[in-house]
């Protein structure tokens, strides 16, 4: 894991934009892994930005997010399917039949569409670069605890804990789900690389257990330990339960001087 600790939130935005960016200038048919929450929302912001500059094109791109809710119409604006296309979709030039949630709607099988998502995935050639953001559980995308290091997109029960957290973001007479599509570990484990932005106090103790604790299924970011090319952007309050940040700052200092002579990605 690289991990990169930044004095706020804008600067952890900004990095994630130019990882994002320097993938699709190389690789305009790349493949990205997307995630919600209001974490990347200023990613997203950074992305329409240089789209609109004309420094970045979507034309060729490919999105795969890593949830959605079940039991909520595409068009309930606390869908995933309507954030992605508010905070992103509907502000660039991507062609939306190549954006992809793990849905699953009404009479279908869960266990059959999170098959075809994999499929689908597979066929598009594997993700290339998955953004996360984490739970203040330790989760990524709805991999709750407990959820096995070896899982696959497939419906899963949310916790109460993360039912509460995400509770704001729902008005009182609002239907809060409780069940979602999400893409599994193994499925995240399988993207090439992997960039998780975490920020505020209240993701500091999930990033500790992520970065330093044992791997177990009862932090399931802390599964990122077994990825090869995994970059943690952190504002400083949410790397404050860190012990050794001196040596992160440092480890930072060696590979931007890599990245500036070589570029963020070895093999694209
Ligand atoms: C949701 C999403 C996750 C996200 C998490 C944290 O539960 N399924 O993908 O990482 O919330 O969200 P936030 O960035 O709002 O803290």
């Amino acid at each position: 894991m690289q991990i990169i600790i930044f004095d706020n939130t804008q600067d952890v935005a900004e990095h994630a934009a130019l990882w994002v960016k320097e993938l699709m200038l190389k690789k305009p048919g790349a493949v990205l892994g997307l995630a919600t929450g209001s974490t990347p929302i200023s990613l997203y912001q950074q992305l329409v930005s240089n789209h609109k500059a004309g420094l970045l094109s979507f034309k060729h791109t490919t999105t795969f997010n890593l949830d959605e809710y079940l039991g909520i119409a595409p068009n309930n604006s606390q869908s995933y399917r309507h954030f992605m296309n508010s905070n992103l979709f509907d502000h660039v030039d991507i062609d939306k039949n190549n954006t992809f949630l793990p849905t699953c709607n009404t009479g279908e099988n869960p266990r059959v569409q999170g098959l075809a998502y994999e499929e689908k995935i597979k066929q598009a050639g594997g993700i290339d670069l998955q953004i996360l953001g984490i739970g203040a559980n330790g989760h990524i995308g709805f991999n709750e605890p407990t959820s096995s290091l070896a899982s696959r997109t497939r419906i899963k029960t949310l916790t109460q804990q993360t039912l509460t957290d995400n509770a704001r973001l729902f008005n009182a007479d609002e239907f809060q789900p409780t069940l979602a599509m999400t893409m599994g570990i193994a499925t995240i484990l399988d993207a090439k690389y992997v960039l998780l932005m975490a920020t505020g106090e209240n993701k500091a103790q999930a990033v500790k257990d992520m970065v330093a604790g044992a791997v177990s299924a009862m932090c399931p970011a802390s599964a990122l330990q077994m990825h090869e090319n995994t970059i943690v952007l952190l504002d400083k309050a949410a790397a404050s339960q860190l012990a050794d940040q001196e040596y992160y700052h440092w480890a930072n200092d060696q590979n931007t001087k890599i990245n500036q002579e070589f570029g963020l990605y070895h093999n694209y």
